[in-house]
Order: C-alpha cells, then structure tokens, then sequence
C-alpha cells in the first residue's frame, strides 16, 4: 500500500497482513524473533513466513520486558542458537518489545540488522520508527525510563493495518494521542480526520501519514539536536503529568497538549478550545485535577537533563506550524492551571 523511507537506512511498509517476503533479501541463515505475550499470534504468523528458521523468544509484558536482566536472557538465547552477524533480530509486538529487539540488535556483536513488526498503534506510529531504542535502569530507589540505549534503525518496519483495527479500545486511544500529535505538528490531514471521523479515524489514513511526519523529522534529526524537538509536543508538561497523577503515557500526552495549546494560545492566538473539543471527543483527557502543582513543576525541572535553565516547551502557532521556545513559570502556571493543576 505505502512505502515510506528513511534516507537509505529504514523502509517502513504500511499495508494490509504481512508483507511478502518479510524482510529484505539477505545473506541470513537464522533470524531471532522477540515478542511479547499479547503479540505472540503476530509472532507465530511472522515466524511461519520467514524464509530461514527462525527462534521465537517470548518477553514479560509491557515494561517489564525492559531490564538488563531480561536483555541479559536474550543475549544468552542468542547466543545458544549462535545468532550471527549476517543474521537478523525481528521485534514483534508494542514499543516495550521493538525497544528491547532494537536494543539487543544494537548491541550483540556490535549490531546486527533488525526489523520491527510494530502491533500496537503507538508502536506503529511512534515507537518503531526513527530509530531510537532502550531500556531502563533502577537508580538508587527509582527506575529510570530509557537511560540507556542506542540509536539503531530497523532495516524495514512492516506496519499491518488489520491487526491494529482489531486492538482493543484501550491500545488504540493511547496510539490516537500520538497519532494525532504527529498531525498537530506536520500534517493537517490527521487533524482533520481525527475531526471528521472521531476516534475510528480510518487507519489508512492516519498511519501513513503520521509515520511519514515522523520519518521525515527524523531524516533530518537523527540524533535529536534541533528539529525532532517538535515531536515532544505535549510532552514537557506530559511526562511530569504522566507520573505525578498516574496517567497512561497516551492520556498525560494528551493533557500535556491541551497545556500547550494554552500557551499557544496566548502567544499565537491558537485555537486551543478547538484542540480541548477535539481530545474530548477522542475519549482524551484534558484535564488532570487533583494533580499536585509543585509535584509536576518540580519533575519538569528535573526533565531539563542539563540542558539549561530555561524550560522549552513546542507551541503551535497553527496546526503544523510548530516552534520550540522558552517558555516563563508564569506560562507554565497558566499552562498547568489550564488543565486544572492549581
Ligand atoms: N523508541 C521510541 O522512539 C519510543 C517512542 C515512543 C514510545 N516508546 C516506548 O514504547 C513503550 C510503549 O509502547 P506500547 O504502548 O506499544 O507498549 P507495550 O509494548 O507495553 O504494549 C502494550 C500492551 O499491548 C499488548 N499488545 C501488543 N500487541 C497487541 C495486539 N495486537 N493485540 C492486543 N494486545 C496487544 C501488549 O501485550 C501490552 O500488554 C514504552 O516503553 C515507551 O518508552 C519508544
Ligand atoms: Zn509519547
């Protein structure tokens, strides 16, 4: 159905069942395939279709799956059934799945191709594309999220729009609110299908479209310097939300983007009441009351990561028309206050 690329290092395929074949021709002789628990029927088609044999390695569910010890357990299945470097890793399943087989790619025998079979729509629209991968490290009594990784792209990610029809409500509101992020930020059409259609936007339409806003940031950003910034929209306030009041990583992003619509709006005029209508006819939230102020701003001081002083948020001056800024604590209280954090 569609072909988008990432310079010459990534082919992603969004279509209907699996490409065939599955991989791009190669010298391979093996090929390990990760997956999680509630990806492994995925898995079974993917490993039935390969063209060599292929090890099908089943990982704890969501982010249990990314720990050193369970990278530790693959490295050692990997190295039982003498995985090669002509050979090739397969990640089958959500971002917990394609982070970890992007991870251990990376990283056995000092990289070695991979491919992304991504089954959530987050996964699909976020986590597998762009070449980022990593897991996550306990640091003194807390764990923190992707400290360490690698940037690895997938040789080829193939993108089965049937299957993620079928995800149950839950995962396809998580993925809406990165999909309709991606639109927000580069590509107005997403917007408007999100508009017209609610959250059974047809698929055909958004994922390729959101992948391709993500790909084409990432061509030109691969290390995030400058540009990739702007897929961050919603998530400078989102993350600290995310953990201070609980959220799904997709509901606290959607929060995050009602705030910065806020700011949005006072510097650009943006039409923040119409992104707010749009979240809510999404099943998004928009709002986290009952969320501690002090809790949030103290965590997106922390998220700074040394990059200076200043918090820099993306705003909107239009739909995809964003700009990466330096945004005032009293812009963060009107933000906050925004979506009910006094
Ligand atoms: N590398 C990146 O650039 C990037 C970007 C965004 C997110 N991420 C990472 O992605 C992860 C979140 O991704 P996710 O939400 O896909 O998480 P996930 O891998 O935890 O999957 C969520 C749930 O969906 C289930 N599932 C998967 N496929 C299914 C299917 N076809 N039908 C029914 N259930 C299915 C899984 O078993 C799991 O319980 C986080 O760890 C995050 O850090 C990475
Ligand atoms: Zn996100």
């Amino acid at each position: 159905l569609e072909r988008i690329l990432i310079g010459d290092q990534c082919e992603i395929l969004v279509g209907r069942g699996l490409p065939s074949p599955l991989l791009p021709p190669a010298r391979r002789r093996r090929v390990a395939v990760l997956t999680q628990p509630g990806a492994s029927a995925v898995a079974g088609r993917v490993a039935g279709a390969l063209e060599c044999p292929a090890e099908v390695v089943v990982l704890p569910d969501r982010e249990a799956a990314k720990t050193l010890e369970v990278v530790g357990g693959v490295y050692a299945r990997l190295a039982e059934i003498n995985l090669a470097r002509p050979d090739t890793i397969v990640g089958v399943g959500g971002g917990t799945v394609t982070d970890v087989a992007g991870f251990v790619a990376a990283t056995w025998l000092r990289g070695v191709e991979w491919a992304a079979v991504p089954t959530t729509l987050l996964g699909a629209v976020d986590a597998a594309i762009g070449g980022k991968t990593g897991i996550n490290v306990d640091v003194g009594s807390a764990t923190a999220k992707n400290l360490v990784g690698a940037f690895w792209h997938p040789r080829r990610v193939a993108i089965d729009l049937d299957s993620l029809e079928a995800l149950p409500a839950g995962l396809r509101r998580e993925g809406t609110a990165e999909a309709l992020k991606a639109g927000l930020v580069g590509d107005p059409a997403i917007v408007e299908a999100y508009r017209r259609s609610g959250p059974d936007a047809p698929l055909d339409v958004v994922v390729p479209r959101a992948v391709r806003v993500k790909a084409e940031v990432v061509g030109g950003d691969f290390r995030e310097g400058g540009r990739r910034a702007i897929l961050n929209f919603g998530h400078t306030l989102g993350h600290a939300i995310e953990t201070v009041a609980g959220l799904s990583h997709g509901e606290a992003v959607a929060v995050g983007m009602a705030a910065a619509a806020a700011v949005s709006a006072r510097r650009y005029g943006f039409p923040a009441g119409r992104l707010v209508d749009l979240l809510f006819s999404l099943g998004l939230p928009v709002a986290a009351a009952g969320a501690s102020r002090r809790a949030v701003l103290d965590l997106v001081a922390r998220d700074k990561k040394g990059t200076g002083d200043e918090v820099r948020m993306v705003l909107l001056r239009a739909v995809a028309d964003p700009v990466v800024e330096a945004v005032s604590s009293e812009e963060i209280d009107a933000a906050l206050a925004a979506v009910g954090i006094h």
